[in-house]
């Protein structure tokens, strides 16, 4: 339990304190012979009051039974909350010790608390005494500040800190090891040590890859509430895309077949990132589709984006191949997911390419949908916005 006292703390608990004075027309530290006459419809007009607060709000009296709480409260711990002893609805020790603080001993605090139904939520839980008043009935109030969203953000941040350190640990670990083994055992033998060098740039390159990936994905971040808008001919993208992948494709006797309508719209946005977003699908698309099997990138014209609305194009990437289990769809664009972990990094992927797709479309204020049946394949959809009519050039191809 942290401890507050005076008026020196967080915006947030001075923001409580400050709401506690527009809610009850007193403060916690003022002396009882400060307080407002107690009549009814000074009540009545509090507890409507209390009810336009999304905040749960408690108020208790000096047996710790819970005699007020608002709308919020209620939703949150269900119709049998007033008239019972707090414990009945909040089994959680250090909120049940703060309450009971602020009712004995006039002390205020802010305890930080996770309550696990209806699902796992974070609070801190504000308890500030009240002083007797006339009818002595209310002797502490809570008020429960949701940090679940903040909560997630800490914790996204430290997952990511740790993927992160995990990624680059194994590479540099092969690294170091066959530094060491260069400088010592296999010093004098030469065929060791071109196998070695070759592992060593493989583990380098997957360092190098990764680090450029994370630069990008702070960039796009960096940008992502920027809506990019000069003209950008898609055609053009997606023929690069294929040009500059095809030896790769080639390899592994993958066909690229670029579906394009001859006079396509230009669309708004940001050529450098959405070309990385067609890269990043295509390469994809040949990793993980079945070597000999076509992939097809096909655009077309929709007349409305779904979900967002407006004319604009639809750009898909796909492949056949085993279908992603439908579990993992809504995860694919999570930094580091990857479906099959260890086939994933040996064919050197970090994990980041649809995190950063993701951003990018989103900055483009675009959307992106993922299909998989094993009928159909696998198709990952972009929706982009067209360029506004009144000065939109066309692309001839
Ligand atoms: N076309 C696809 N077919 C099947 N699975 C796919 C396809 N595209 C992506 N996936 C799955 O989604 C995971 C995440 O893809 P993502 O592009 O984010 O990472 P990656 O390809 O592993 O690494 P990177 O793109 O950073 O090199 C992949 O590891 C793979 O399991
Ligand atoms: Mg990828």
């Amino acid at each position: 339990m942290t401890e507050t006292s005076g008026g020196t703390h967080l915006p947030g608990s001075f923001r409580i304190k400050h709401l506690a004075n527009q809610l009850f027309g007193w403060s916690p530290n003022q002396p009882s012979a400060a307080q407002p006459p107690d009549i009814p419809h000074q009540r009545v007009v509090h507890l409507a009051v209390l009810d336009t607060f999304a905040v749960p709000i408690l108020l208790l009296n000096a047996q710790r039974v819970v005699v007020e709480a608002n709308l919020a409260a209620h939703e949150l711990f269900g119709a049998r909350l007033v008239n019972h002893d707090l414990a009945h609805s909040l089994r959680h020790p250090a909120a049940l010790d703060a309450a009971s603080a602020a009712i004995a001993e006039g002390r205020q605090s802010t305890t930080p608390i996770t309550l696990l139904t209806p699902v796992t939520s974070y609070y801190e839980l504000h308890a500030l005494p009240v002083p007797p008043d006339r009818d002595a009935k209310v002797r502490a109030a809570l008020i429960l500040q949701d940090v679940t969203a903040a909560h997630h953000v800490e914790q996204m941040r430290a997952d990511f800190v740790a993927n992160v350190s995990h990624e680059l640990r194994s590479p540099l670990a092969a690294l170091t090891g066959f530094i060491e083994t260069l400088k010592g055992p296999a010093k004098d033998d030469v065929a060791a040590r071109a196998r070695f060098l070759d592992i060593m740039e493989v583990e380098a390159h997957r360092m190098g890859r990764l680090i450029d990936d994370l630069l990008s994905l702070s960039r796009v971040e960096a940008k992502e509430h920027l809506r990019p808008k000069k003209p950008v001919d898609i055609a053009g993208l997606l023929a690069r895309s294929r040009d500059v992948l095809g030896p790769r494709a080639a390899e592994r006797g993958i066909p690229i077949e670029l579906d394009c309508p001859p006079v396509l719209p230009q669309v708004a946005g940001d050529a450098d990132q959405l070309y990385e977003v067609f890269h990043n699908l295509l390469d994809n698309a040949l990793k993980y589709g079945p070597s000999g099997q076509p992939v097809t990138i096909r655009a077309q014209m929709v007349e409305r984006i779904p979900e967002i609305g407006g004319q604009g194009l639809r750009v898909c990437v796909h492949n056949s191949g085993d279908p992603i289990a439908p579990e993992h769809l809504p995860r694919l664009t999570e930094r580091f997911y990857r479906v099959d972990k260890a086939r994933s990094r040996d064919i050197g992927g970090t994990g980041l390419g649809l995190a950063i797709v993701k951003h990018i479309v989103n900055r483009h204020r675009g959307r992106l949908s993922i299909e998989s049946s094993a009928e159909n394949g696998t198709s990952f959809c972009i929706y982009l916005a067209e360029f506004p009519k009144e000065s939109a050039p066309v692309t001839q191809l």
